[in-house]
């Protein structure tokens, strides 16, 4: 089975709704950008590229009908910009593909209307293809860093749902498998949301790879015990000194892995990188609903009248990090000097 977080049929974005995985698989047409940021919000699109790119779609959307005097377009434009940046405010891809398509815009400013809606739409297009062919080359470079024999760790999902294809982590354990045969992974749940047991299980089941799911608190025990050769995790934002945001409990899991010496590699394409964030102390952290915690699989399981702390995401220091796994090689320590240089 195929399993893809998005597709553009010209007309219309269709989002698998991710909300029902493992067990449906429902079609989320998307016709308008407020179609898009719902998606995006309400996560039916999670996973920090896959939100990139269909941002880019839900630009399109969003100015495919706005006037043809073009002061007015490019107010309308700036709009749909703002209005989609807001949908989730910690993945910088999100930000990274409206800026691209606006920019890409302002370049064209001076043709016609029509001419820059369907300049905005050839990008958006390149965008979901340029995803799939980097995430493949995050592949080849994250497997050169394990071999045959190896079991890999990885949390939350970062696979194709997260992306366009292959996936960033995902993709190296992919990879990893296809090349030496003898991977295996081992994936946590990742509660409140469950990407790792709904989603991540999913996949690796599809592509035929040996695993063993874990809920998070097992994964210390399992390291103890000699089971974990590496750890690879994706990123929704990397600061310029290589702090990294990712999905709650990665950075529990960075703790641990340097306790018991296993290397810790973050996973992600260079869009990833947030150049103008020089610390993970910058980077705004999602605080979801509490119902995500106090609920497992739409079951109240904590009592009513309490308090709830939910940050969707955690930031792991550079200092726990082995390397950063990119479409354009794997930086290494010191991340400041290795981050400036790849963004050259
Ligand atoms: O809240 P989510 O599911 O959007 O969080 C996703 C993650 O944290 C992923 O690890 C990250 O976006 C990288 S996906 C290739």
């Amino acid at each position: 089975m195929e399993i893809r977080s998005l597709r553009f049929d010209g007309e219309v974005l269709h989002i698998l709704d991710q909300r029902k995985l493992p067990f449906e698989f429902v079609d989320v047409p998307c016709r308008t950008a407020e179609d898009v940021w719902e998606a995006i919000n309400k996560m039916k699109i999670r996973g920090a590229p896959a939100i990139g790119v269909a941002a880019a779609y839900g630009m399109y959307l969003g100015i495919k009908n706005a006037p043809e005097d073009k002061e007015q377009f490019f107010k309308e434009l700036e709009r749909v910009k703002k209005y989609l940046d807001s949908a989730r405010p910690t993945a910088v891809n999100l930000k990274w593909a409206t800026t691209r398509i606006f920019n890409l815009a302002k370049k064209f400013e001076n043709l016609p209307v029509p001419e820059i809606k369907n300049a905005i739409l050839s990008e958006a297009i390149a965008m979901e293809k340029e995803d799939a062919e980097r995430n493949f080359r995050i592949g080849e470079y994250g497997s050169e860093l394990f071999k045959d024999g190896d079991t890999i760790m990885t949390i939350c999902n970062t696979g194709a749902l997260a992306t366009v294809a292959y996936g960033t982590a995902f993709s190296v354990i992919r990879r990893s498998f296809e090349k030496y045969k003898d991977i295996k992974a081992i994936a946590l749940e990742t509660r409140p949301y469950l990407q790792g047991a709904r989603l991540t299980a999913l996949e690796l089941r599809e592509a035929g790879i040996p695993f063993h799911l874990i809920t998070d608190n097992m994964a210390g025990f399992i390291m103890s015990k000699g089971l974990v050769n590496g750890v690879v995790v994706g990123a929704d934002r990397i600061a310029a000194n290589g702090d990294t945001a990712n999905k709650i409990g990665t950075y529990t899991l960075a703790v641990l892995a340097m306790y018991h010496k296993i290397p810790f590699y973050v996973v992600a394409p260079v869009s990833t990188i947030d150049p103008e964030i020089n610390s993970g102390k910058e980077i705004p952290i999602e605080e979801r609903n509490p119902d995500e915690v106090t609920h497992c699989g739409g079951k109240r399981i904590a009592p009513e009248g309490i308090k709830v702390y939910n940050p969707a995401f955690d930031v792991t220091p550079n200092r726990l990090i082995d390397a950063i796994i990119t479409d354009k090689g794997v930086l290494r320590k010191p991340f400041d000097k290795s981050i400036k240089e790849i963004l050259k």
